[in-house]
């Protein structure tokens, strides 16, 4: 590629280092290398920069609580999340750290000119501020008697202190407009839609001046002009690291900027990169970003996984976990991981992380699926160690191939990798499918040796294709592939993917290489697994392994074995179940008699249903984001009528209703499609 072309541009917030990488921070990571890897084969010639913000207060707090010498601290910390990234084979091109001299006198140089400008003017604040999240809030926002934002939302329960000082201001109320504007004009710039919504409302509601200074020195970027008292907020800073990485204000910065896509969780989303950076960024005179994307949390029993909570775990952990399991190779392993997490991750609302659901993907959708397209081809006795020559590609599986490489490519048009590889699945199962229907162990027998080639080639082509869909997600795994296939040489080369999207492209004759199981199923009968170790915490947390659906017994029954006991038994994870266990399960249609919202839980509803017959029954429901009490109350839905009854928030919820993961990850309610009593049977 001409070297003047710009380069696709993706980022990953930079993490702050007052903790250790975890599985949250190692998904956004890994969302950004996954985009990388797939726009490399696109031919984009993608830059993917990720890194770390040192220059906070509470990266200062954080060395100084262990006793520790600042720099000396964020190097030790930063070289933490360079290890990680190496470890999860995330391919990043730099690793910004916002404590690089360059950095710092690019910050200076945009504070000039934004005080050149006028966009930057002096004045008084007062408020509240959170030091956690390195956030100003406004009174109204806060319970002045607990110092404790009050506010809906992500900040909620953060705790604040009184700020009265002089400070610059930045004139975000000037470009609310503006911005409104470009979000109309640019339906994809803010994903997904349901954040998009929310900048809206935000913009809508007035955007008001930000303070971007604090009366503080030592550490931090030095404000210009007021070197020796104030230091740059540490927002203002750590937003201008997309840029700086660009080489701006020097010539050439071009051939990165504007960035393609900015990646984060939800929390940074709103207030920090879909307003205030823009609203620099117009200031500055520069092009937007192409997209702003915002993915939900990982909770761990339905809290928001955090280090400071020390309820997450390491990638290193979870990798350790796999290999003891499943006896597989630690790349292997890495790339498990790699793609649970950025399979389960959704973007509109939050995903449980759970060990168990870790496992099942590892063995039904990698072990199960897309295992045995290869194993069930290559290790057969009918395959001759060729790839043969098909009288033709079979017309069945090539229309699902196509349509499987169209739904890959539209899904990740919106960023959305759990589509994307829902779409990659649908081939991979196609080709199971199609291996039961054409039997080529029985045309073997027969002597039908065209029938075999057939089968053969088709499947050796779709898993080919399949393989290709996976790599972003699973490099090693995907080479592995291609190495059994004979394919090394050609796969997985950049800007190879509009030759190798096409279903047909494996070359008759090609040697393919030995055949050796990818993803040996884990028994989960016979494990014993460790506890996942919960980041800088002695005491374990039970919740990550645990039943997180019973939240009241949460609580370790005896706390002593529970710190001293490291393992407890995998629960048993069949493959399939039989017709006899799906009739314990009772499905039910309930009609809804009255709703009401449980105090102090947002997402939860309080359902009161009868299952006719006189049996009225209280339901509760994670469904609050999505439906509103009056929606619901008269609607007949689907419920789980057998299901043990549990205690949340001091109420018997008996029973479950059924949803379907929407788009977006929007639950969508299960209903009879005509009038049917309450009480009726589901089958
Ligand atoms: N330093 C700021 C970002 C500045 S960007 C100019 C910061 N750092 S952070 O260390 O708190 O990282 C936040 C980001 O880490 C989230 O936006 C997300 O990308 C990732 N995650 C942290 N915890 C997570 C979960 N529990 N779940 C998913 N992602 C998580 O904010």
């Amino acid at each position: 590629m001409p070297s003047t072309e710009k380069r696709y541009y993706v980022t990953t917030p930079i993490y702050y280092v007052n903790g250790s990488p975890h599985i949250g921070t190692a998904t956004t990571t890994l969302l950004a290398d996954a985009l990388k890897r797939y726009q490399f084969l696109r031919g984009t010639h993608p830059y993917f920069l990720t890194g770390t913000d040192e220059n906070a207060r509470k990266v200062l707090e954080a060395a100084q609580k262990e006793g520790k010498d600042p720099l000396a601290f964020v190097d030790e910390v930063s070289q933490r999340f360079v290890e990680t990234w190496k470890f999860l084979d995330c391919d990043y091109d730099h690793f910004f750290r916002t404590t690089d001299p360059r950095h710092v006198s690019v910050v200076q140089e945009v504070f000039r000119r934004l005080s050149t400008s006028g966009d930057i003017y002096k004045g008084t604040y007062e408020g509240w501020y959170s030091v956690k999240d390195e956030t100003f809030f406004r009174d109204t926002d806060v319970d002045a008697q607990t110092k404790v934002v009050i506010a809906e939302g992500v900040n909620k329960g953060a705790t604040v202190e009184r700020v009265q000082e002089e400070a610059y201001f930045f004139k975000l109320s000037a470009y609310g407009d503006r911005l409104k504007a470009h979000i109309l004009a640019n339906p994809d710039f803010l994903l997904p839609p349901t954040r998009r919504n929310e900048v809206l409302a935000f913009i809508e509601e007035g955007l008001r001046d930000i303070t971007i200074t604090q009366n503080r020195t030592g550490w931090g970027i030095p404000v210009p002009g007021a070197e020796d008292t104030a230091v740059v907020y540490v927002w203002f800073d750590a937003l201008i690291n997309y840029l700086t990485e660009t080489g701006w204000p020097d010539a050439g910065y071009e051939m990165l900027w504007p960035c393609d896509a900015h990646l984060m969780a939800k929390e940074i989303y709103t207030r920090f990169h879909a307003t205030f950076w823009p609203a620099v960024l117009m200031a500055l005179d520069l092009p937007l970003p192409g997209h702003i994307v915002g993915h939900g949390w990982w909770t761990v029993g339905g809290e928001k996984g955090a280090k400071s909570k020390g309820n997450i775990p390491s990638p290193q952990d979870m990798v350790a976990l796999l290999q003891e399991a499943s006896g597989a190779s630690e790349r292997i392993c890495v790339d498990a991981l790699r793609y649970y997490l950025v399979r389960d991750i959704r973007f509109s609302d939050d995903s449980e992380f759970s060990v168990e659901m870790l496992v099942s993907r590892f063995n039904t959708d990698l072990a199960n699926d897309l295992g045995n397209v290869l194993n069930r081809t290559l290790r057969a006795r009918y395959h001759t160690g060729q790839v043969p020559t098909p009288r033709a590609l079979d017309d069945g599986l090539k229309a699902v191939a196509q349509s499987a490489v169209a739904g890959y490519e539209s899904a990740l048009e919106k960023f959305d990798w759990g589509l994307a590889l829902q779409s990659a699945w649908t081939l991979i199962s196609a080709v199971n499918v199609y291996l039961a229907e054409k039997t080529p162990w029985i045309a073997a027998k027969q002597g039908d040796d065209a029938a075999v080639a057939d089968a053969v080639y088709n499947a050796l082509e779709g898993t080919r294709l399949a393989a290709l869909l996976v790599s972003p997600v699973m490099p090693n795994a995907a080479k592995e592939m291609a190495r059994q296939l004979g394919v090394s040489e050609s796969f997985g080369v950049e800007g190879a993917w509009e030759t190798e999207k096409r279903f047909g492209v494996l070359q008759p004759g090609t040697l393919t290489g030995e055949a050796t199981p990818l993803f040996p199923r884990i028994d989960t009968k016979k494990i014993v697994a460790p506890r996942p170790p919960i980041l800088g915490e002695p005491e374990r947390k039970p919740n990550i392994m645990s039943d997180t659906q019973n939240t009241e017994s949460a609580a370790p029954a005896n706390p002593t074995t529970q710190q001293t006991d490291r393992t407890i038994e995998m629960p048993v994870e069949p493959a399939y179940i039989t017709i006899d266990d799906f009739a314990k399960v009772q499905l039910k249609v309930a009609e809804v008699l009255s709703v009401t919202r449980v105090p102090n839980a947002d997402k939860l509803l309080h359902l009161r249903i009868s299952m006719g017959a006189g049996d009225e029954r209280d339901l509760l429901s994670a469904i609050a984001e999505w439906y509103t009490p009056e929606e619901l109350t008269g609607k007949k839905i689907v419920v789980i009528a057998n299901l043990a009854p549990r205690k949340m928030r001091g109420i018997v919820s008996q029973g479950m209703l059924l949803a379907v993961d929407g788009p977006d990850g929007r639950p969508v309610l299960v209903t009879p499609e005509t009038g049917v009593p309450a009480g009726a049977a589901v089958r």
